[in-house]
Formats: structure tokens, sequence, C-alpha cells
């Protein structure tokens, strides 16, 4: 297969950048499509820990083409903070290396002013976001007050719409949300950098995966954050502002509808979500704080502590069918190594009432009760185990438990952070 995506069927940070990474061997484009630097890959390639937000994981691998497509939100100065420390690495210096779809918005610095303050202001009702302002980005672009790296090829009626925009936000920012505002001055200046800088990356994305699908080149498309954290089928209103989905890959990249050949999703062998919203299967006893520090869960984005659950098959189910995916990558196996018995949620139960299904609009998800299986835990440490045939026969027992109840078959298995510490059972490239 030649064309495939990688996405998140939990609420994000599954561990798809290593998977991506991983992947990205056997693609020649690898691309985003949504989101913005509110997602973080983390990535350990020869000992060295890499974070990537926004450049997609491919550029650890030299000769690929990395894509940033018109369905994100792209914060010029975290992209080019981003660029700076891969090329200091040695890592995107081709000169097809990287391409920034002039179609992208932009995240600019009222946004992250703006989706700060308003998260102060709720208080206990707060969303939880990374505060990046990748929400007030994505609302610009739908109320077509946006700006797009295409803006910037004319600077001054770049700057105009600029202060326009700054204008407009500066007195949201006093009067609303009683927040300081912002200079324009700075920000135009700083904005001519950026220009110079992005320009020569910027280009036609669709266009150019398009010819590229045409002369049979592989391409890998990365999905940021989770389906739970998508902005229709997730956790309402505990999302995040885009689609999540592998079919945002079409919207998102300009990738045309059936060019799909396979999505691949990716979970833990457990789950866990940071900011708020309901979380049916989270552990509050020790076990989860375990889970976190064995498996350091902390968010790569914002370093919050994440929290921590059993794996949740009703939840697999609704996202693994929402992507159409062909096969199910589970990451993060060794960290369940030593919990006796392991936990897997196979349905929701609410005033005597099971569900076997996510409810519809997810709504009462805060109030159901996980209906747990128990299985027999492992003691065996996973490490240096490269086929299923080596894991210890629990471990065995428990992935098929979860292909049996997510209704998708197992394709990869992660054994640890390493590239190499993985089980490949199929590559969907290699199909
Ligand atoms: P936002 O995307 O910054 O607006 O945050 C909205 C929600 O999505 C918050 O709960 C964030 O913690 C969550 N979120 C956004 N991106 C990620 C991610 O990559 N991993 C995990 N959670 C994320």
């Amino acid at each position: 297969m030649n064309t495939v995506a990688v996405v998140g069927t939990q609420w994000g940070d599954e561990g798809k950048g290593k998977i991506v990474d991983l992947l990205a061997a056997d693609a020649d484009i690898v691309v985003r499509f949504q989101g913005g630097n509110n997602a973080a890959h983390t990535l350990v390639v020869n000992g060295q820990k890499f974070i990537l937000r926004l450049v997609p994981a491919g550029a650890l691998h030299p000769g690929k083409t990395c894509v940033i497509g018109n369905g994100t939100v792209v914060d010029p100065f975290a992209l080019l903070e981003e660029i700076d420390t891969l090329r200091a690495s040695g890592f995107l210096t081709g000169e097809d290396s990287f391409k920034l779809s002039c179609d992208a918005h932009m995240v600019m610095p009222y946004h992250g002013a703006i989706d700060r303050a308003r998260e102060a202001r709720l208080g206990r009702n707060a969303i939880g976001t990374t505060g990046f302002g990748i929400g007030p980005a994505y609302e610009d672009k739908v109320a077509r007050s946006g700006l797009r790296f295409a803006d910037l090829v004319d600077f001054r009626s770049f700057t105009a719409k600029l202060e326009r925009n700054l204008a407009d936000k500066n007195a949201y920012l006093k009067a609303v949300l009683k927040a300081k505002p912002l200079k324009a001055g700075d920000l135009v200046a700083q904005m001519k950098t950026v220009r110079k800088r992005l320009l020569p990356f910027m280009a036609d994305t669709a266009a150019l995966l398009y010819s590229a699908q045409q002369a049979g080149k592989r391409i890998l498309f990365e999905g940021a954050h989770g389906t739970m954290l998508d902005i229709d089928y997730g956790t309402y209103p505990y999302v995040t502002s885009s689609s999540c989905l592998a079919a945002a890959a079409h919207a998102g990249a300009g990738l045309p509808p059936g060019r799909l050949d396979a999505v691949l999703g990716i979970s833990k062998a457990y789950t866990t979500r940071v900011g708020g919203g309901p979380f049916p299967t989270e552990i509050k006893s020790g076990i989860g704080k375990r889970l976190r520090e064995e498996g350091d869960e902390f968010g790569s984005a914002t370093g919050r502590p994440r929290r921590i659950g059993w794996f949740d098959a009703v939840l697999a189910r609704h996202a693994l069918r929402l992507n159409g995916a062909w096969g199910l990558a589970l990451t993060k196996l060794d960290v369940l190594t030593g919990i006796d018995p392991v936990k897997i949620c196979v349905a929701y139960e609410r005033g005597g009432q099971r569900f076997d299904e996510m409810p519809p609009g997810r709504v009462g998800l805060d109030k159901v009760r996980p209906v747990c299986e128990e299985l027999p835990g492992w003691h065996q440490s996973l490490q240096g185990v490269r086929s299923l045939e080596e894991l210890p026969a629990a471990a065995r027992r428990y992935l098929e438990r979860i292909a049996e109840l997510s209704g998708v078959p197992l394709a990869m298995i992660g054994t640890g952070a390493a590239r190499e510490a993985t089980i490949m059972i199929s590559n969907p490239f290699r199909c």
C-alpha cells in the first residue's frame, strides 16, 4: 500500500510519533494535516530524545519530504524554533526536506493570549487547553479573518490585516477578558523576519502531493491528538478545535477521496488523557500513579501529569470504526509489566443499564461506571522482545483480548521507547 494514515484512537499521546517515525523509513513524504503545536511527539533515536510539535516525525529520516498541510494551524515562531533545533542536529537540511502549505493558517501571539485568558476566566470549568492559541486560531479561520501563510507574500496588505485583527483582539482582551493588550509594532517587525525565513518553504502542497501520488510515491499522513479529542466525535467541549480523524487528511492536505489505502489506529496498552473532561476508566488508586511514573506520563507539550486509566474497548471500537482502521498499533505494553491483574473495560454501566457502545453525543459519559474484565498480568521484562512468540503468555492473552474486543487486527506492539523496541506484525507499506 502506498498511502497510509496514522491516527490516535484515544485522547492523544498514544505514541503516534514513534510509529510514524518507524513507518517513515518506508515513506517518501510525511504529512501533517490538522492541529498545531498543541501536538507533541516524543521520539528517541540513537539514544537522543526529540520532541516534535509541528514538523512531521519523518524529519528524523534523511531524504524524506516533510509537509505541513493546509488543515493545520501553525505558530510561525514555534515552527522556526523547531526547524532550527532539527537543523542543529543535522536533520531537515535537504532542499526538498520541508514544505509548508501556503493555505495553512497562522497562530498569532494574540491567539495564545486569548486562549490563556479565557481558560483563566473559566476557572473550574476550564477545558484544560494547552494555552497555545489553537482554538482561537481555528475560530479566526472559520470567521474568515485568519491570516494564511499565503498572505505573507504581499507584506503591505498582510500588515494591514494584522493591524486590523490586533485592534479587534486587543479590544476583546481588554474589555471582555480583562487581560493585557499586545503591541502592534513588535509583531509587525517579527513577522517581517518570519516572512523572509518561511517564504522559501511555502508551496501548494496539495498539488505537490497529487503529483507525488501520480508518480507512485509513498505518502504517510500523520494525525495529531486522538479521536476522543475530535471536534465532532470526541468528548465535546473537552476536545481540540480540529477533526482528528483519518478523514481529515482529505480536506486537511488536499488528498482526494478514495486515495487513502490504509489507516493505522494507535492506542496505548492502557489509556491516558490530559486536561478536563470525562474519562470512564480513570484509575484513582496507586496503580494510576505507578503507571504515570513507569510510563513517564507527563504531557510533551505542556509537562502536565496525564490522567491514567485502563484500556477502554468501548472507546477503541468507537474510534477504530470512525477511522475505518485497517490495523491497530498498541504502544507501551512494557509499562503494564508487574501490574497483576490487568483490566480491560468491555462496557459501561449506569443505573443498572449496560452500554456496549459509546452513548450518542457522549452524553452522560462522566457518569458511567466501567465494566471491566480482569486478566492475569505478567512480571517478566519485555526488554528486547521483538516477536509475539517471545512475549509472556499472559501478555499475549491480553493482546488477543484487545484485538477481539476492538474488532481490528493488531499490526504493531510497542515494548519500549526506542524505535527498535517494536514487534512488527504487519507494516502497511509492505502489504
Ligand atoms: P487545545 O488543543 O490546546 O485547545 O486543548 C484542548 C484539549 O485537547 C485539552 O484537553 C488538551 O490537553 C488536549 N490536547 C490537545 N492536543 C493534545 C495532544 O497532542 N495530546 C493530548 N491532549 C491534547
